[in-house]
This record gives structure tokens, sequence and C-alpha cells, in this order.
């Protein structure tokens, strides 16, 4: 399931897409075995000024035990990975949240569903998967990353069930109806733009009886959620000043993404926030980056901003902001 065993579907990959993520910033990733733990290098020239990223391990553990029994077992198969400066168990926490938004998702055991968004690491895949059981079947959808995912699905025992599908979402190369349920986890930000996310989610209501959205929303209710959106909001507007596209768009409101639904063809059955208590570090990016920004006034601004989030990130921790869960269905 790596680049070279990843189907590519009929229709290729438009080249622009194939740029460099902004967590290619962070140093490349060493794996250690599932269930092992790695040495962190404490080397402070080996980290981005940001300081480490910290875990929290006893409120994992906390949303463990309100998790069925099989999540902690498959979350203790996931290699905990050497992201400096994140916390090595970063992934699993990340698929537990995963975890969490799926818990109301009408997904049976036997299901064949699409995933649009499946990223590097597969975070929203491994609990498909899980979901839908051995005689299930998820087919991944990505657009061009790919690195980590199949060392990924295959240490949580997944790879009988999951289908990596190389492609751009705009275009599915899937009949219609093909799926009980098309989903996107934390994909939405990423799909460059508001008339790509509606012809991604009309595509997702040709091909799946149902779509499920989970996406972070822009509210804040704790002073870790706020110090995780005041990271997140500079990103767009820093990869956006430094000539790239905007890799992650700002996160879009309950209503917006209903109406974007609409504006595809979808009727929104059912919509809900979830708090999901989990500490969120992937929206850091290194300071020196803005180094980089031409323009003096904006570059000192941006950097000042850098600072406040990164401070407010130090003092509080940073956390998912409330996530918004939207079940809909094709209106024709
Ligand atoms: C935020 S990432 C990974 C989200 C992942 N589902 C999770 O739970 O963390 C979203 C992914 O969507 C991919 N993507 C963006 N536009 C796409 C498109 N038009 N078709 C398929 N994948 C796309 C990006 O390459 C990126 O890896």
């Amino acid at each position: 399931m790596d680049p070279g065993e990843v189907r590519v579907a009929a229709g290729g990959i438009d080249p622009r897409h194939a740029g460099p993520s902004p967590s290619s910033f962070f140093q490349s990733p060493r794996w250690s075995r599932p269930g092992r733990l790695v040495e962190v290098d404490l080397n402070p020239s080996a980290r981005t000024p940001a300081a480490v990223a910290e875990g929290d391990p006893e409120r994992y553990a906390a949303r463990l035990r309100e998790s069925p029994p099989e999540v902690a077992s498959l979350l203790g198969r996931v290699p905990l990975l050497e992201t400096p400066p994140l916390d090595p168990s970063w992934l699993r926490y990340e698929m537990l949240e995963r975890f969490r938004v799926l818990q109301g998702a009408p997904i049976a055991k036997g299901a064949s569903i699409l995933e649009v968004g499946a990223g590097a690491h597969a975070i929203a895949t491994v609990p498909l998967a899980s979901r839908v059981g051995p005689g299930g079947h998820v087919v991944a959808i990505e657009l061009s990353r790919w690195s980590h995912f199949r060392e990924i699905v295959a240490a949580c025992g997944m790879d009988d069930r999951v289908d990596p599908v190389r492609a751009d979402a705009r275009h599915l190369p899937h009949p219609s109806k093909r799926f009980e349920v098309a989903t996107c986890l934390h994909g939405v930000r990423s799909l460059r733009s508001e008339a790509a996310m509606v012809r991604v989610f009309r595509e997702m209501l040709r091909v799946g009886r149902s779509l499920f959205l989970a996406e972070s929303l822009p509210t804040a209710h704790t002073e870790a959620q706020r110090a995780h959106l005041a990271m997140y909001d500079l990103r767009e507007e820093v990869f956006r000043a430094l000539g790239g596209g905007p890799d992650d768009l700002g996160y879009r409101s309950l209503s917006r993404l209903c109406e974007l639904i609409e504006e595809a063809g979808g009727e929104v059955r059912s919509s809900e926030v979830l708090d999901v208590d989990l500490p969120h570090a992937l929206a850091l990016f290194p300071r020196a980056l803005i180094e980089g920004v031409q323009e003096p006034r904006l570059r000192a601004d941006l950097l000042g901003r850098w600072d406040r989030a990164h401070e407010l990130g130090q003092r509080h921790g940073t956390d998912h902001p409330p996530v918004g869960i939207l079940l809909a269905e094709g209106s024709a």
C-alpha cells in the first residue's frame, strides 16, 4: 500500500496538489515497534523553538476508559512516532479523537465505507476499518500523502479491509451508491476552497447512501481550545504569504458546512457539536518559517501573532476545538 501499491484512479493527479505539506517542516519521523516506547531526542538544536508539545496521559487514559475495550487494545498497536517537538504518542491521541467523533456514525459491521482525505497517517482510516470489522471494507481516497499509511494500517492489523486509492475526490472513480457511507473526518479543511468542498460533497453524495462529516469548528470554550485556534488560524495566512496555496483553510462554522452540503444537493439529517476533550498539538508550525515572508510589516505582524499563540499554548496547552458532526443524504 505504499505509493507503489496504491491504486491510482483513472484521470491521474493534478500536479498542483503534489507539493510538500507544512508537516514536512517537522523533522522526519523515526518509527518504533508497536507498543515500545522510543527515546525522544532532547537535543534542543533538534527542535523547533516551540517547546515540546506535551501529551496528557491522564486525560488520554480517562477518554480511553469511556471507549469500548477494543479501542484500547487497538491503540496499543499504533506505532509511537518520534517527531520532535510532538509527543511520541500523538498518533494514538489523534486516533482516539477519531474513534470519539465516529461514536454516533451509522457504520455497521460489514459495511462498505468511502473515506475522503485519508492522509499520510491513516488517522481516521484505522478507526473506520475497526468499525466495519473483518467483513467490511474502507476505500481510502487521498490525493498525495501516503508516507506512513502502509506501516500504520498493517501495524493495526487492518490491511485486509483497507483499499487505498490515490485520487482527487472532486472526481471519484466509483459508480453511484457504491458505499453505505461516504466520510470525511478532519479533512474538509484541506479541500483548498469552498468550491472544492461543494464538488467533493456532491461526489460523496453520488457514491454514498449517506454523507458523514466531522470537522473542527472555529469556536472555543476553554483557553486550551483558544490557544489551538490562535496557532491554527495563522497557518492559512502564513502559507499564502510564503507564496504557496492555503494548505489548511480556516475552520468553517457548522451553519456554513450545512450550507455547503445543501449547495452540493444534500439534505442535512442531523448535526451535533462534540467536545472531544483531548489535546491537539498538530497546528503548531516552526516560527522560523515566518522569517521567509518578504514583506517586513506583514512578517513582523505574523511573528508577533505566532509568539502570542505560542505563549497561550505554553500556558494552557492546546486542545481540539469543538467538532461539528454532520449526517446528510442526497435530496434527489
Ligand atoms: C487534514 S489531512 C488528513 C485528515 C485525516 N482524515 C485525519 O483524520 O486526520 C486531509 C487530507 O486530504 C487530502 N486532500 C486534499 N484535497 C483532496 C482531494 N481533492 N482529494 C483527495 N484528498 C484530498 C490532503 O492531501 C490531506 O492529506
